[in-house]
């Protein structure tokens, strides 16, 4: 929650200023009560009395060992597409078998070390993958899910969109007998469990008939694949892609609204096509962490140029790449002058050396110092995950808040760490 008390903004009820001074900015600040507030939403809302339903974190949007631990806490499922993810889920103390592996290009380690952890489900991408698990040994089950192109785009930003016809991901929907090939390849190992299929279709989706038409189009597909295969296919996994709130022009459908769009669609194509569903998976990342997310930095320098006034702060695309490659649009204050008159046209620039390093291009705010504090909102979605070190840039520390208490749960990157891995070595 947010408040503003004596000009400053609090988040969770700890002060942004205290937060700056205790663990330095750039910082990625997490509402802790706000992230549970979301995932409750979704448990309490995604609910069908004709199937079993699960809520798969998708952990791309943000994973360290606190948020893992906290999505254990409420019980879900964590969706990986990496070793590396899969790792951090381990070491978290996560229970494998609420894991969903993911992935265009497992390797061979990776599908091995998904075994030695014995998760409980891998969604297959392509033939060959399903190949290549299948001639694995293993001592525990495994339930298997394909992922199918459905062809459904939804309407977000280009680069979001995975689900054209030409996408990397997933076996197209027409392919039928590719299809029936995997399956066969699956059921050849006894302990493989082939379940039914997954699709997901982008990204920051605001629209409720996107999620409509992907489930009909699945109704649709597995109905046919039932008639192909005689056999049922029990286990429909639809994706995430709800979107969040980033400016005020963006209109998110509510948790429980577009929960109770998906169950109902759900029913209507088991009934209509008789698809005997047993349970049914979403996979939200962005909605759950996005908007309890901040990013605080210090102001630097400013600088006016003929047609703009630059505000520099002391992070950019290295914490936060989406503006630069999405050009994705934030919201922000300065978090010590919360109830300033806002006059002054402004652009937050990053410290990185490249031009494109802007946070926001156009933002009014009150004016600002040298050694002020800007709060950018929402960037608790796919900016700690995809930060990198570049220009040498430390990873910013990421914090909890909840109840006035603060929690450090990733340290900033230290100057050792970020040689760490350097040999130093020359011929
Ligand atoms: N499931 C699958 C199979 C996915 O590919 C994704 C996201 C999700 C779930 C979670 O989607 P969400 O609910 O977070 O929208 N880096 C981009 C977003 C890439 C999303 C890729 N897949 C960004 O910063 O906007």
């Amino acid at each position: 929650m947010e408040q503003v008390k004596n000009n400053t903004l609090y988040i969770g009820g700890v002060s942004t200023k205290k937060l700056a001074e205790q663990y330095g900015t750039p910082l990625y600040i997490y509402d802790q009560d706000s992230i549970e507030k979301r995932i409750e939403a979704f448990k309490t809302n995604f609910r069908s009395e004709q199937f079993a339903t699960q809520i798969v974190y998708a952990s791309k949007a943000f994973l360290c060992k606190a948020m893992a631990a906290l999505v254990e806490k409420h019980k879900l499922g964590m969706d990986v597409v990496s070793s590396g993810e899969l790792y951090i889920a381990s070491q978290s103390g996560f229970d494998m078998k609420n894991i969903v592996f993911h992935g265009n290009n497992k390797s061979r380690e990776e599908l091995q070390m998904a075994i030695d952890q014995r998760i409980g489900t891998i969604v297959l991408d392509n033939i060959a993958e399903a190949r290549e698990l299948a001639k694995f040994k293993m001592k525990e089950d495994m339930d298997v899910l394909l992922r199918i192109n459905p062809g459904v785009e939804a309407h977000t930003h280009q680069y979001i969109v995975t689900a054209h016809i030409d996408s990397k991901f997933g076996v197209l929907k027409t392919e039928i007998k590719t299809i029936k090939e995997i399956v066969q390849i699956i059921e050849s190992n006894p302990n493989l469990h082939f379940k039914g299929f997954h699709a997901h279709i982008g990204s920051q989706i605001f629209d409720r008939n996107a999620f409509k038409a992907e489930i009909e189009t699945m109704g649709q597909f597995v109905s046919e694949m039932k008639q192909e295969m005689k056999r049922d296919f029990p286990t429909l996994d639809l994706g995430g892609g709800f979107a969040a709130l980033y400016t005020n022009e963006d209109k998110p459908i509510p948790i429980n609204e577009v929960c109770a769009v998906i169950i109902e669609q759900c029913e209507s194509i088991n009934t209509q096509f008789q698809l005997n569903l047993k349970k049914i998976l979403i996979e939200p990342g962005r909605s759950i962490v996005a908007e309890a997310g901040y990013s605080l930095y210090t102001i630097g320098f400013t600088k006016d140029t003929p047609h703009k006034k630059y505000i520099f702060v002391d992070g950019g695309m290295s914490d936060n790449i989406r503006p630069a490659l999405y050009q994705a649009k934030y919201r922000a204050d300065i978090a010590n002058k919360m109830n300033d008159q806002k006059d002054q046209e402004v652009c937050i620039a990053g410290k990185c050396c490249e031009s494109g390093d802007l946070l926001i291009e156009k933002i009014t705010l009150p004016e600002a110092q040298q050694d002020d504090l800007l709060v950018m909102y929402t960037t608790g979605a796919y900016g700690y995950s995809m930060a990198s070190t570049y220009n040498a840039l430390r990873i910013p520390a990421v914090v909890f808040v909840k109840n006035g208490k603060d929690s450090l749960v990733v340290h900033r990157q230290t100057y050792e760490e970020l040689i760490s891995k350097d040999e130093g070595e020359i011929l």
